[in-house]
């Protein structure tokens, strides 16, 4: 197994996990798939997530039995595509991903950034759900192209940026045009695509609504304090008002309209040529 894992970068990716898995209860880590008629709850987040990831599934091209899934996160699609007898194996730089998945799917796993793995050629299709993002666009396509069988495939499902002037919201995801032009300059050719950014807005929609309340209850919560201990409160305000600030200014990363303006979430299947 491939190991050749950072450990810089792997402490935010594990807050992340332990709040999505301990706070939330969610085992994906996905924006999921919605239904326009689904409310906004924790069961209809939980069920888009099951959605999207039998989307992805039920995309695998006929034929293929030994699949990569590329930043598997907790294991979840793996275990499912695993049940569907697919011949699976994770990889992720992740430390407490690289655990979960131990207890979790009984597979080969990498523990490795995929722009640092050397697979070579034993791939019929290798996921990208929602890492793409994470690994350098000069190297996807090289790195998924020696990883995969000829004729293999690479799927992507994740978001890009159309503008890059839209502060915050320009910050995390490919540059969609950047990726584009490394696409059509690769040896893979678009076979599936499709736009799903109005499928994951309620994601947004429900994160943010979430965010109201945190911000409005911290208001409520720490009223009486302002009053009684004003000395104090300055030094807190002096100690965290920074990432107070930080978190309401990042709550445009949840506007579901802004983001469809400036964002594109989209699924491809590509083919090796
Ligand atoms: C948003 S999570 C998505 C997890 C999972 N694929 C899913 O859809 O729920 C991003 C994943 O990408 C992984 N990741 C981050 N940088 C990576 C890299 N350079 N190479 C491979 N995976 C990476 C993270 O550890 C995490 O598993």
């Amino acid at each position: 197994m491939s190991n050749h894992a950072p450990t810089a970068a792997k402490a935010k990716n594990d807050r992340a996990l332990r709040f999505y898995r301990d706070v939330l209860g969610l085992e994906r880590l996905h924006y999921g798939m919605w239904l326009p008629e689904d409310e906004l709850t924790m069961e209809a987040l939980k069920a888009a997530q099951k959605r999207y990831e039998d989307f992805l599934i039920d995309s695998v091209p006929e034929g293929a039995r030994r699949i990569l899934d590329v930043g598997c996160g907790t294991g979840e699609l793996c275990l499912h595509l695993k049940d569907r007898g697919y011949d699976v194996h994770g990889l992720s730089p992740d430390i407490n991903q690289k655990k979960v998945f131990a207890e979790k799917v009984e597979a080969p796993f990498h523990f490795t950034r995929f722009e640092d793995s050397h697979l070579e050629g034993g791939y019929d299709v290798i996921i990208m759900s929602e890492s793409c993002q994470y690994i350098p666009i000069d190297k996807v396509f090289d790195v998924a192209a020696k990883a995969l069988k000829p004729g293999g495939h690479l799927m992507v499902c994740d978001y890009f940026v159309l503008d890059q002037n839209a502060g915050e919201l320009s910050k995390s995801g490919h540059d969609y045009e950047a990726f584009m032009a490394k696409a059509e300059a690769s040896r893979f050719e678009i076979v599936k695509s499709r736009d799903v950014t109005l499928d994951i807005r309620k994601t947004l929609e429900i994160a943010d609504g979430w965010t109201d309340k945190i911000l409005l209850g911290a208001d409520i919560f720490t009223e009486k304090f302002r009053e009684k201990n004003p000395f104090i409160w300055k030094i807190l305000v002096w100690l965290f008002g920074k990432k107070y600030q930080k978190a309401v200014s990042q709550k445009v990363l949840l506007d579901a309209d802004r983001f469809s303006e400036v964002k594109k979430y989209e699924f491809f299947l590509f083919q090796l040529g």
